[in-house]
């Protein structure tokens, strides 16, 4: 009680200050100095007030703790050094096309990180999240609450079309937009005088390490529409050039921008600054405190779908999660956009709100016919042989996804399509028992896991032992009880011999141990007698696959079977024009996190080695990998099984209609 009113009357102190600072009038002389310090200022400002360089100053303030850098770094290197499945892959040169990631020996790079000696905590933040970005694998990710609660956002957003055969950097949209000011679809020449381009690729190349692939990373620097799920439409999504969470290294960024042939302009374009900050604070240490660091988890607040993923019963997850930042940034843009149609619509009837709406048709040309939470079944008027199944997310639990999957198809088949288009585009993967389902759907098997999902795991003596306490016992991905013994008639394993009898490898010049190749005991659902009436069934000339590289990790397993065992033809769209490009990205394997993992100890009831962190952060890894059938190599770093047959490039009308795209797939396909 006491605390608490002490807190909000320093608090309400300092901006009664603040208030008297700001509004004083611009008086000639010396500015008024503020008792604030870098975090006092940035705290006591009004959310539309904030600056770049308020967060740039606050952030630098924050003092580089000893103790305090030593628990993370101590927890970072047990993680990457003792569970990260490709700690040695990563180390392989020579990647070949469509791969062109460098080799990264992430042991190396954290050691000398290790040695430096820091004056600033963001940092050595920043130098540990890059350095786990120079993996180049989505699942990898270093992710600290205390420098991602602003979001800086610039008014253009950009694309790459190709007009002509030439590939230029154009203005996809832009917030700003007004009479005087449009500049959609205008070239963009030069950013911050480079040519444009020239300084996207070699912008996604340093600051995209989300795929081995530089056109993937291109992709993902420029603008594409993504399916939302509640609004059942296809709408603009953020990019990552345009939108960031961490601070950009300039506070403006400067275009040259030419419509048609008028003379080009120079703008100069500040950051937009979101502020996602809940905490209170009014100086450097109560941000630390506040904002920073790990707030103590309320007992038993463990959230269900978390304790479902920690083991295997739910289905192994293959997933980059988006963090929990960016969800919050989502949501915050939701409310923007609820408020604006609650203004909009302040005088109208307020609508019913459980009746069931129709699907919203978006498309003159198109039928969205229905969805489920991960597909949309939309069919072509144009061609009303052709339906496409949008595969937006596979994070969707399979018990409502697959019969909703074969309603779908039925529905299909009932108007009689016979061929489909299915589109991939950004899906960032989620359950491997809905990918076994999803291939399984089309080209019906029984033995598809055991056969086409052989994977292993790293095996050191801390996994042994967490093994070894597990057993049986956790349900988890250290219980050799999940998992299938390929010598003893694919039955499960009987006791912890799976970590017990590891064989070695050397990857990239280093030698480690893993366990034999085995897979999860995954059910697959039975499938449905209707599927063997359709006309695309394990028939794949009537099949075809849609991307822009960024199917990911369940996806990318799928895409992989779909294209690789069943033969299926794959268009992926954007990228460098005139190079290869991927299908899919982070084939990887299981992701887990340094939350998870200590829940592994936790439930072997052992101790865990890692430290607790002294921040809010989530440290994400993949933990197992998966091989194509019969390869030695990883899945994650097997180029050859990557590049698409079919190369499309973004046009004005493709990037900003879906239609378009999708007939262009289907005339070229199946246009006799
Ligand atoms: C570093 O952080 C620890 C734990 O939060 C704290 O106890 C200690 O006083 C800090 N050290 C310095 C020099 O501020
Ligand atoms: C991406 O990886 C490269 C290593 O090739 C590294 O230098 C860079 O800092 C990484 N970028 C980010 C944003 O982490
Ligand atoms: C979506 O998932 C929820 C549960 O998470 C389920 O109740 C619902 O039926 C699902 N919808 C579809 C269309 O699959």
């Amino acid at each position: 009680m006491l605390t608490s009113s002490f807190k909000s009357l320093v608090l309400s102190a300092s901006i009664a200050v603040l208030v008297t600072f700001t509004n004083a009038a611009p008086a000639p002389g010396p500015p008024p100095v503020s008792h604030l310090d870098s975090c006092g200022i940035l705290g006591a400002k009004k959310p539309s007030e904030i600056t770049y360089q308020d967060i740039a100053n606050c952030y630098q303030a924050i003092p580089f703790n000893n103790t305090n850098a030593a628990a993370t770094f101590s927890t970072i290197y047990t993680l990457f050094n003792e569970f990260y499945v490709f700690k040695d892959a990563a180390m392989t040169p020579n990647l070949q096309a469509p791969f062109s990631s460098p080799p990264t020996d992430i042991i190396g790079k954290l050691e000398a990180i290790g040695r430096t000696k820091y004056t600033s905590d963001h940092k050595f933040h920043t130098e540990l999240r890059r350095a786990i970005n120079s993996l180049y694998d989505a699942h990898a990710s270093y992710n600290v609450d205390c420098y991602t609660q602003y979001y800086f956002v610039q008014n253009l957003a950009l694309y790459a079309p190709v007009i002509d055969d030439v590939q230029t950097i154009r203005v996809y949209s832009d917030i700003a937009k007004s009479p005087q000011r449009e500049y959609e679809n205008c070239l963009v020449r030069t950013i911050n005088g480079v040519d444009a381009l020239t300084y996207l690729k070699t912008w996604a190349d340093e600051e995209l390490n989300i795929s081995h692939d530089a056109g993937v990373r291109l992709n993902a620097a420029l603008s594409f529409q993504r399916f939302n799920r509640i609004t059942k439409t296809f709408q603009n999504a953020d990019s990552k050039f345009s939108v960031r969470a961490n601070l950009p290294p300039t506070a403006t960024i400067k275009y040259e921008i030419q419509c048609g042939q008028a003379k080009p302009v120079a703008l100069e374009e500040p950051w937009r600054i979101v502020s996602l900050v809940e905490d209170k604070f009014t100086d450097v240490k109560s941000f630390v405190e506040n904002v920073c660091a790990t707030k103590p988890e309320p007992a038993g607040a463990e959230d269900g779908a978390n304790a479902e993923r920690n083991g295997i019963k739910g289905g192994l997850i293959h997933m980059k999660e988006e963090p929990a930042h960016y969800k919050r940034y989502l949501a915050y843009k939701e409310r923007l956009v609820a408020e604006a149609e609650a203004k909009a619509h302040k005088d109208a009837a307020p609508a019913p709100t459980h009746a069931p709406t129709p699907p919203k048709q978006q498309f003159p040309g198109a039928d969205l016919l229905g969805t489920g939470n991960g597909t949309a079944f939309y069919h072509l008027k144009s061609q009303p042989d052709v339906g496409v199944l949008v595969f937006h997310t596979f994070d969707a639990h399979p018990e409502y996804e697959v019969p909703n999957l074969i309603k779908g198809l039925k529905a299909f088949h009932d108007l009689g399509v016979t061929k489909l288009v299915i589109d991939f585009q950004g899906n960032p993967g989620g359950y491997v028992n809905l990918a076994a389902n999803t291939v399984n759907t089309f080209f019906p098997s029984n033995e598809f896991l055991a056969t086409n999902l052989a994977s292993d795991l790293r095996v050191t003596p801390v996994i042994q032992q967490l093994a070894a306490a597990s057993f049986g016992l956790t349900d988890g991905i250290y219980d050799a009880a999940q998992y299938i013994d390929f010598d003893n008639n694919n039955q499960a394993y009987t006791d912890d011999s799976l970590f017990l009898q590891p064989v070695t490898y050397t990857r990239g010049g280093r030698t480690s141990q893993y366990t034999q190749r085995t897979t999860a005991t995954d059910a697959l659902a039975p499938t449905d007698p209707a599927l063997a009436t359709f006309a695309w069934t394990n028939n794949a000339a009537n099949i075809r696959i849609l991307t822009d590289g960024r199917c990911g990790s369940s996806c990318a397993i799928v895409a992989h079977h779909l294209t690789n065992v069943h033969k299926v033809e794959a268009y992926a769209i954007g990228g460098n024009y005139g190079s290869s490009l991927s299908m899919y990205s982070f084939a990887g394997g299981t992701v887990s996190d340094n939350k998870r993992i200590n829940d592994f100890f936790e439930d072997a009831k052992i101790a865990s080695p890692l430290k607790p962190l002294p921040y809010a952060s989530t440290i994400g890894l993949p933990i197992l990998e998966i091989y194509a059938h019969g390869s030695a190599v990883p899945l994650e770093y097997d180029a050859a099984v990557y590049s698409s047959d079919y190369r499309m490039a973004y046009t004005n009308t493709n990037s900003q209609d879906r239609l378009v795209m999708w007939g262009e797939v289907a005339s070229h396909a199946w246009s006799t």
